[in-house]
């Protein structure tokens, strides 16, 4: 098996409109519709990165910052932020583009959990991620943080347990 893998390796781009059916009341893009679409998009780079079967184990947080008007371009990236045993924190970034002008404008973000499993749906081992740009390395180092407070939030560890939890409080 590959032991490291950079984060551009698991780059998944999703590009798709937004259509009338998968709109709120104020015609913007319904929430669980963006979820399942950054689902998609996340469980592909797990896939990518790890070339197993992946499981969504958790969604970590989803920023919805900005509406999403019905008839939008919106394009997400999911990559593979850091690699753990069998788990994975993969982040996906959702920009919407300008009609006219082409410009893009990022509306929202979300962090997801994946695990690779076997046939039998056993945890299994998966390549590290050797961060490239400056971005990926931040992503990456708050990684650990985020897995301990998935875990602490889902009853998964103790709170004594979660040491990367503490250290940011007594700094
Ligand atoms: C995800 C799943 C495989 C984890 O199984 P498990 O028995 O908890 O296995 P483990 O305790 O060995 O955990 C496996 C990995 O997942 C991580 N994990 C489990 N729950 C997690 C959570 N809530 N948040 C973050 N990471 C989590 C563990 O830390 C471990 O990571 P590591 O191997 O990189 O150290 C199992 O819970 C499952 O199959 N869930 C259903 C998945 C699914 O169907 N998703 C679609 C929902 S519709």
């Amino acid at each position: 098996m590959v032991t490291s893998k950079h984060p551009k390796e698991s780059l998944t781009i999703l590009t798709d409109m937004v259509l009338p059916g998968e709109t709120n009341a104020l015609n913007n893009l319904f929430g669980g519709e963006l979820l399942a679409r950054m689902d998609r998009a996340c469980s592909i780079a797990a896939q990518r990165h790890s070339r197993r079967i992946v499981v969504t184990a958790s969604v970590n947080h989803v920023a919805f910052n900005k509406a999403v008007p019905v008839g939008s371009v919106v394009t997400l990236e999911a990559k593979v932020s850091r690699a753990f045993k069998s788990s994975m924190e993969i982040y996906v970034d959702v920009w919407i583009e300008d009609r006219e002008t082409g410009q893009r404008t990022k509306v929202n973000e979300g962090i997801y959990t994946f695990v690779a499993v076997d046939r039998t749906g056993m945890p299994v081992k998966v390549p590290q991620i050797v961060p490239e740009t400056e971005l990926e390395q931040e992503r990456f180092d708050g990684a650990l943080r985020r897995k301990q407070l998935s875990l602490l939030l889902s009853g998964k560890m103790k709170p004594e347990q979660a040491t990367e939890l503490k250290a940011l409080f007594e700094k």
